[in-house]
């Protein structure tokens, strides 16, 4: 298939691209450059030994998206563009909300005047909410998130899945991440936060290559077995090949289609660090602090309908999360600069 990938230059876009590639597809990618360096496009081209056509676009500008609609015979989109850090959300709200609403309602009216009705759309565990309920599963109701990010991802569920009450016409998948972590075997791309990291993973490698002085632990007074957050921790190469799962699985067909993309096994703040520690031989010093604003104690993901209708099971382990997160940082000290 031809497929569209927004946001191709960032985190799980970029991995998402290669595995594209490997899988015979044909890509066509656009990115502002907002939260990702065209670098990645290079580190691209060395894993995979192939060309992909870019352009440097930025979907609030509907003529930039008509160019490549124009110019391109499209078969799908795989929709990742768009702002991800939850707590940049909370103080730029209206920023968010036009970015992720507005950039998504001009992609889907190009590919609607287009006649291009396939998406897959980069969701997330977040539309869950505060839930007491783990693992969740996909008809557990959408509840509130807890920022102003978690809420445009419902928000974003809620139009794409108009469009097929709309017109039946229309081939949309929701695909719910839970926590990426990781980067490809190569260590030429990963994950780049443009600044000090919100995540956990990223906070931790930044730790062990120097750059910050120590972890700050995020409470220990939840009622986990450690005390500390526990969550479904998956690696980004399988969340990107849970993508050509979906996508190869939509074909012929019409309708809304939700998974979870997780492992079901979840991992509190310190068996992270410990996995890290474990898997690198690098000491992590980390300071309990109190909760941050927003966060919830569990979540991991019931992954059995995905196993059952896409066919994906995640493969990767926390010990290869780990290896390939270090080999990554440390082969890119400060990122892809
Ligand atoms: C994980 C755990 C923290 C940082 C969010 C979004 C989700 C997705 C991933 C984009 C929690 C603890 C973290 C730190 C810590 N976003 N922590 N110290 O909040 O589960 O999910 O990011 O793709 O949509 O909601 O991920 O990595 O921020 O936190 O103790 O410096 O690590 O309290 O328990 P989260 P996270």
């Amino acid at each position: 298939m031809k497929v569209l990938v927004s946001g191709g230059t960032g985190y799980i876009g970029s991995h998402t691209i290669v595995e594209l590639l490997n899988n015979g597809h044909e890509v066509i990618a656009f990115d502002n450059f907002y939260n990702s360096k065209p670098e990645v496009l290079n580190r691209i081209k060395t894993i995979t030994g192939k060309d992909i056509k870019f352009y440097k676009a930025d979907m609030l500008k509907k003529d930039e998206l008509e160019v490549i609609f124009n110019e391109n015979e499209i078969d799908a989109v795989i929709h990742f563009a768009g702002l991800k850090a939850v707590g940049e959300s909370c103080r730029k709200p209206i920023l968010y909300y036009t970015n992720n609403i507005c950039g998504t309602l001009n992609l889907i009216s190009v590919m609607d005047k287009h006649n291009v009705r396939n998406i897959v759309f980069s969701s997330s565990a977040t539309v869950y909410g505060e839930t007491d309920t783990v693992p969740v599963d996909e008809t557990m109701p959408v509840g509130h998130a807890t920022n102003p990010y978690g809420e445009t991802k419902i928000m974003q569920e809620f139009i794409l899945s108009d469009l097929y009450k709309a017109n039946n016409n229309w081939t949309v998948t929701l695909l719910r991440y839970f926590n990426p972590v990781g980067a490809h075997e190569s260590g030429l791309i990963g994950e780049d936060p443009q600044n000090v990291p919100n995540n956990l993973t990223p906070y931790i490698s930044q730790v062990a290559i120097g750059r910050l002085p120590h972890l700050n632990v995020f409470g220990n007074d939840y009622p986990t077995p450690d005390g500390t957050g526990v969550r479904d921790y998956i690696h980004v190469v399988d969340l990107a090949i849970g993508h050509i799962k979906a996508l190869d699985a939509s074909c012929g067909k019409k309708g809304v289609f939700i998974y979870n993309l997780g492992t079901g096994k979840g991992y509190s703040v310190l068996e992270m660090v410990h996995a890290f520690e474990k898997a690198t031989g690098i000491k992590i010093n980390y300071k309990i602090t109190d909760r941050r604003a927003g966060d919830i104690a569990i979540l991991y993901a019931d992954t059995e309908k995905a196993k059952r209708e896409i066919g994906f099971v995640a493969q990767r382990g926390i010990d290869e999360m780990c290896r390939d997160l270090w080999n990554w940082q440390k082969k890119n000290p400060h990122g892809f600069e």
